[in-house]
């Protein structure tokens, strides 16, 4: 089940990064911070592309295509986590744009951008642990070896690790744990007292 692992890790390193995403704004919020909008930018681009170029692709062509044909019972769950993708795109120009306001603003725009960015992330949460706790079980009972022997062969044919077809993301996801502050990164804490 090549398939399967390499949805797991696409979904621990976005979960990664997801909550690096919090901390950082843990830190603005309460003052320990000051806004590293390199940082925040570098964030938005992993959270945002890596699921809506990469990873939900492959789910609905490959894995979901095969559930709905082998497990009807999956229908539903189906139906919602497809709804969760195609919404990705608008949740995306949103947090792109609170962002934008953010920066031009300064200081006062901080609280319209968290509650943009708080929004993101537990909607991402909520997709990605729907996926874990319901989806992937389900898969891995309901489908047949024969099954995941064509899954895992689109996948492999479809070869986008989360690294990204040149390696991109990897490169992405290095910087961010460099620039967030410790001890979800390496950064020097961009501390304000
Ligand atoms: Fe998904
Ligand atoms: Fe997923």
């Amino acid at each position: 089940m090549k398939a399967l692992d390499i949805i797991h890790d696409e979904h621990r390193a976005l979960g990664a990064v997801l909550q690096a995403f919090g901390f950082v704004l843990d830190g603005i919020r309460d003052g320990h911070f000051e806004p590293d909008f390199a940082l925040l930018a570098a964030m938005i681009e992993y959270i945002t592309e890596v699921p809506d170029k990469l990873h939900h692709p492959k789910e609905d062509d490959y894995l979901f295509v095969k559930m709905r044909e082998r497990i009807p019972a999956a229908a539903g769950l189906l139906d919602q986590l497809e709804a969760d993708h195609a919404e990705g795109a608008r949740r995306t120009a949103a947090l792109r744009g609170a962002l934008v306001h953010y920066q031009g603003v300064g200081a006062a725009a901080f609280p319209e951008f968290e509650a943009t960015a708080r929004t993101y992330l537990a909607a991402s949460w909520r997709h990605v642990s729907r996926e874990e706790t319901e989806l992937l079980p389900m898969a891995r009972t309901g489908l047949a070896a024969e099954d995941w022997a064509d899954i895992d062969a689109a996948f492999e044919a479809n070869k986008d690790p989360w690294s990204g077809p040149t390696g991109q993301f990897r490169a992405l996801f290095s910087r961010i744990v460099n620039l967030v502050p410790a001890p979800y990164g390496v950064g020097a804490s961009p501390t304000k007292v």
